[in-house]
């Protein structure tokens, strides 16, 4: 594995305000950054207050398949990049759960992404259902599969975001055996297609990475990064978890 940097992303899903931009600008410049990426996803309208500085940089939670045109609500990669995005979240549980985004409709928004030149993090994960029922590598293999397995060329180009639904919100995270386990599992499945895509693409952990449990989580050899919820609401918690990524 070639991995570089860790890479640390903060979802702030529905969340935040210009306020909370002002605090999380003004903590991130006040800590060593040097050896780890940094990319807040914040609601659309608070993009253009974030300064981007050193290693952070900007994040999108959804893209729009389409180019542009008659798609009311919706944003185009065009317009990402205009507003200075450079990685777009695909397939959050949330967005396939409340919005019913389709495996199809994923694989075609983390095309339009990356023929954009923005980086996808595709998310995929297991209900507590399915990991109860010992599918979570069948459930995990359909998700990547349904993206890669027609447009292997994309893997290269792209992040993935490991997140178990049962671990989203609720404070309890995978233990960091579980993740790597997990993590393992998708880097196999991905050398398949592109075995040194696979060795150099940057898995993500999320579900409930907190200030707490992040160093356990980074020790492990697949866990390149996290993708952080509630905990990037919280400038100094999320301050702390990319100071422990370093
Ligand atoms: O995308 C991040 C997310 O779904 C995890 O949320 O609050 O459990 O860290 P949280």
């Amino acid at each position: 594995m070639k991995v570089q940097h860790r890479l640390l992303v903060a979802n702030w899903k529905m969340n935040g305000s210009v306020a909370l931009v002002q605090t999380m600008n003004e903590t991130l410049a006040d800590i060593s950054l040097s050896a780890v990426d940094v990319v807040i996803c914040p609601p659309l309208t608070l993009l253009h207050h974030f300064t981007v500085q050193g290693n952070v940089q900007l994040g999108a939670q959804n893209i729009s398949q389409h180019n542009a045109g008659a798609y009311t609500g919706e944003i185009s990669a065009d317009l990402l990049l205009e507003a200075a995005v450079t990685y777009v979240i695909i397939g959050h549980s949330e967005r396939r759960t409340l919005n019913l985004e389709t495996d199809e409709q994923i694989a075609a928004k983390v095309k339009v992404a990356v023929q954009a030149g923005l980086i996808p993090i595709l998310c995929i994960g297991e209900t507590l259902q399915q990991r109860q029922q010992e599918k979570t590598e069948q459930v995990i293999a359909r998700q990547l599969d349904a993206v890669y397995a027609s447009q292997p060329e994309l893997l290269a180009k792209s992040v993935i975001a490991y997140e178990p639904i049962w671990a989203i919100g609720t404070g309890e995270s995978a233990s960091p055996e579980q993740a790597q386990a997990t993590h393992a599992f998708i880097r196999d499945h991905l050398a398949k297609l592109d075995k040194e895509a696979a060795s150099n693409i940057k898995l993500l952990y999320g579900g409930s990475v907190n200030g707490d449990n992040c160093s356990a989580l980074f020790a492990q050899p697949d866990i390149n990064g996290a993708l952080v919820g509630g905990a990037s609401l919280k400038a100094a918690e999320f301050a702390q978890i990319c100071s422990s990524a370093q």
